[in-house]
């Protein structure tokens, strides 16, 4: 018998529950034993609840039972999460989070820990919800210099964006449906600015090159600016906005940056709609490959730290290698990383074509009184010097 404990009995602690109960028989025999549920943390009690009597409130009672050889860690946040975490490395127990904020700011140290201890610091929920990518990355991707990754990985503003794009509905209307199906975070913020996309473009570029990538770091836009005559613009040119997060070796070094983009309907991520996440992955040996799957949600992220749970029953005391440095990685300068952009401006298109040269005006249905137009392929920083030359912008969407 395996018993754990499990930090915070929110969205993802009692979806942990109900997928442990849910799948019982197959998960003890794929772990080779079963697993038990000993503690729970939370700060509330959950009278009537099947898992009342396993609630404490004091996490001294886990870090000081050495019976619990697994910690699950579903409370979100940098804090307390962190300190809880590392006290349980530190006594010897292997953890598993879908925490991306505790992963993107401390993963080095805890898998440092971890190593040393012989035991094991797994984080397959924290990006992609569901879709196993972590650990494709870090066991299926080892013979190939990962060269680009590229993905939609959150869940909250793809649906957000979907919903916008196929229902013509307002921004604020399906945040609120979002929330209350148990995709956003805690404050939405973190979905809408980017902030949630861009710890985990962090925590995977991280794992690609095998140092610390700090997430303060990566040029981070969300969607907020997005407007209902951004996506009729959008629908006139074939194509539809999402919200990359993406990062590339080139041979000055990595850069990384997550923003809107309005993709075409040749790119491989131009159909992944609603909750769904999905990551492009390109390998300079494998060449392309594509995860695609729940983004999140109470059951999808619940699976992968179950399978987190099996993967540390079966290396109890022996530590899977993540390459994952503390050396921090600089990472290039954005403003040398390269787009066409879409402009609409209050200018006129003679002075657009002044400025920018040969554009492509693009016209869309019901909207008079401004200019839009495709940009050329050019720097960031190119694009700044010569949009500095109109005087009334009113919105920029990468394309690619
Ligand atoms: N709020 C996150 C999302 C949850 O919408 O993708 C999964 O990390």
């Amino acid at each position: 018998m395996i018993k754990i404990a499990i930090l915070g009995y929110g969205t993802i602690g009692s979806g942990v529950v109900e997928v442990l109960n849910t799948n019982k028989e197959s998960i003890a025999k794929r772990a080779g034993d079963e697993i038990e549920v000993k503690y729970i943390l939370d700060l509330r009690d959950f009278p009537g609840d099947p898992m009342e009597d396993k609630i404490v409130h004091d996490y001294d009672v886990i870090a000081e039972d050495s019976e619990i050889q697994v910690v699950v860690e579903a409370m979100g946040g940098v804090e307390p999460a962190y300190t809880f975490v590392k006290r349980a490395l530190l006594a010897g127990k292997s953890v598993t989070t879908s925490n991306k904020a505790l992963v993107a700011k401390h993963g080095a140290e805890l898998i440092a820990i971890a190593k040393e201890k012989s035991i094991n610091f797994l984080f397959e929920a924290s990006v992609g919800g569901g879709i196993p990518i972590i650990r494709p990355l870090n066991s299926s991707l080892t013979a190939d210099e990962i060269e680009e990754i590229t993905g939609i990985l959150n869940g909250t503003t793809n649906y957000m964006l979907s919903k916008m794009t196929f229902e013509g509905l307002e921004f604020d209307d399906v945040l609120k449906d979002a929330q209350s199906r148990g995709y956003a975070e805690a404050d939405p913020t973190a979905d809408v600015e980017g902030y949630d996309a861009c710890r985990k473009i962090a925590i995977l570029t991280s794992l690609v090159c095998g140092q610390q990538v700090d997430f303060e770091e990566i040029y981070t836009e969300g969607i907020t600016g997005i407007t209902a005559v951004d996506i009729c613009y959008a629908k006139a040119m074939g194509r539809v906005i999402k919200l990359l997060a993406t990062s590339r070796k080139t041979e000055e070094g990595y850069y990384a940056m997550v923003a809107p983009f309005l993709l075409s309907s040749q790119h491989p991520l131009y159909s992944v709609n609603d909750v769904f996440n999905a990551i492009f992955v390109h390998g300079n040996v494998l060449g392309d490959a594509m995860f695609y799957g729940s983004g999140a949600g109470k059951l999808p992220t619940a699976s992968a730290v179950v399978a987190d749970i099996v993967e540390i029953a079966k290396h109890l005391h022996k530590n899977i290698l993540i390459s994952w440095s503390s050396r921090k990685l600089d990472l290039i300068d954005c403003k040398k990383s390269q787009n066409a952009f879409f402009v609409r401006t209050k200018d006129g298109r003679e002075q657009v074509r002044e400025i920018f040269g040969d554009v492509e005006f693009v016209e869309a249905e019901g909207i008079s009184g401004e200019t839009g137009f495709l940009t050329k392929v050019m720097t960031e920083e190119e694009y700044q010097q010569k949009a500095s030359g109109l005087e009334n912008i009113l919105q920029r969407i990468r394309v690619v």
